[in-house]
């Protein structure tokens, strides 16, 4: 058996936690291979509700192993403070997590960065705020720290000083900002490796140990394809690739050890922060769907945008992610819409094109086919039988436009509202 990987198809919130977390129970091992404290992943187990930034989302099972992989940029007091978290409730998270010695650190001038950039720019990308966009810099620039520096003193403190002057100068020089001090960092990080220490250790090599014993393994994606670095909306995007090429380089597996890619997909869509979204409803729906979808940031707290499915978006996904099938999640949140308006396609200055523009999405005009809603409530229906006969209408238009099969239908946050087809 091969891994199973699950990737957003959308701008990220597309109930990919949710997903992760039932498809945990039959799996030895979840690994996070990108993004960092800027996800939100939210799990709800018999009502009750846990967000995680950093931990992967199968912590909840007690028995899988759950691995913090290399492409993740990690924030050492976000991390203790969901691990402090999960713990409470009397969760064994020691003994189950396991960190790369080479994923990349978010030290606090990342967040000041980050901030500093947002608040001074009049082209806002709306960023998290999370420090995500400089962390990853500095990994390019070669001046990033990364989790197994922490492990020698020396070593850290030659790297931490490197990296502060050039730090400092920027947040002192460019955005009259306060700047930071070694030895605060310093403290921090070495309370981080009391912490942790028992739990880095080279993960790509322990990946490839388990997947050639036989083991069960999922890879779990942050964000979504139209926040991929490449082949999203870029600028208006994220640092990382939640794609399937992120998914590789995030943990060190192999294309041979894949066999299957789920896109995870909502319903209709929603986009938090700035950017281009062709099927954005400013109106009444997009007021609805964020109110019954309950489209609020699960990092930041934002609104969400919100819109109607785009099947070229979709189709996009398929492609460039190699996508086995789909989980189509809130599915429960359009009932009651009379008319469901669904992109099937895109038009740029009066001519039709086929594909997702790799620039300017701005200028992309939707064209629209309305289908017929259902007022019934679906979320105890636990067969793909038992929906109403426009739900399945609905999903099978999808299906038809872009050769996807939805093989998990979600009906409902909770783990127990999923339909397996
Ligand atoms: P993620 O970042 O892709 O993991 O998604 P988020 O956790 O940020 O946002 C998804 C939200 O939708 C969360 O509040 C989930 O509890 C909720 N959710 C997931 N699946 C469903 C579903 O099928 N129906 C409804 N109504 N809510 C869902
Ligand atoms: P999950 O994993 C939705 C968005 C931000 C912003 C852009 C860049 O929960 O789906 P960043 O802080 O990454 O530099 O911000 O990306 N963004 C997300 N939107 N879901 C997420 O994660 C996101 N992570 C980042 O709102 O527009
Ligand atoms: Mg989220």
């Amino acid at each position: 058996m091969g891994c199973k990987v699950l990737i957003g198809t959308q701008w990220g919130d597309e109930g990919k936690a949710k997903l992760i977390d039932f498809y945990s129970q039959d799996m030895d091992i979840v690994a996070r291979y990108q993004g960092g404290p800027n996800a939100g992943h939210t799990v709800v187990v018999n009502g009750k509700k846990y967000i995680f930034h950093l931990l992967p989302s199968g912590m909840l099972h007690k028995d899988t192993i759950c691995v913090i992989g290399n492409g993740v940029v990690l924030d050492p007091e976000q991390l203790i403070a969901e691990i402090t978290e999960v713990e409470k409730d009397g969760y064994d998270v020691r003994n189950r997590l396991k960190i790369s010695d080479s994923a990349h650190l978010i030290i606090p001038y990342h967040r000041a960065i980050d901030g500093a950039m947002e608040d001074a720019s009049d082209k806002k990308i709306g960023t998290t705020k999370k420090g995500i966009g400089p962390c990853y810099s500095d990994k390019c620039l070669r001046v990033g720290i990364r989790v197994g520096d922490i492990l020698d003193e020396n070593y850290l403190e030659a790297r931490l000083k490197e990296a502060l002057f050039g730090k400092n100068l920027q947040l002192k020089k460019i955005f009259l900002r306060p700047e930071f001090d070694l030895h605060g960092i310093k403290e921090m990080l070495a309370e981080f490796k009391k912490q942790i220490e028992g739990m880095v250790i080279n993960t790509q090599y322990y990946l490839h140990q388990e997947f050639d014993k036989g083991k069960m393994i999922l890879l779990e994606g942050a964000q979504g394809t139209a926040l991929d670095i490449d082949h999203g909306t870029y600028p208006f995007v994220t640092s990382s690739n939640p794609t399937i090429g992120g998914a590789l380089m995030g943990t060190g597996l192999n294309a041979f050890c894949i066999d299957e890619i789920i896109g995870i997909t909502k319903a209709y869509v929603t986009r938090v922060g700035e950017g281009p979204f062709p099927t954005e409803d400013k109106g009444e729906y997009g007021e609805l769907l964020r109110k019954r979808g309950v489209e609020f940031g699960s990092t930041t707290g934002r609104p969400r945008r919100c819109g109607w499915f785009d099947i070229e978006l979709l189709k996009h996904a398929k492609r460039i992610n190699g996508l086995s099938s789909i989980a189509l999640t809130k599915l429960d949140v359009l009932t009651g819409i009379p008319k469901i308006k669904v992109a099937t396609g895109y038009k740029i200055n009066g001519k039709k094109i086929d594909y997702f523009p790799s620039s300017r999405i701005d200028l992309v005009e939707p064209i629209y086919e309305e289908l017929e809603g259902w007022t019934e409530e679906i979320a105890d229906c636990n067969s793909f039988k038992k929906l109403p006969k426009k739900a399945k209408k609905y999903v099978e238009f999808l299906e038809e436009h872009t050769g996807l099969k939805a093989s998990i239908i979600s009906v409902g946050p909770d783990r127990g509202c999923t339909i397996v087809r």
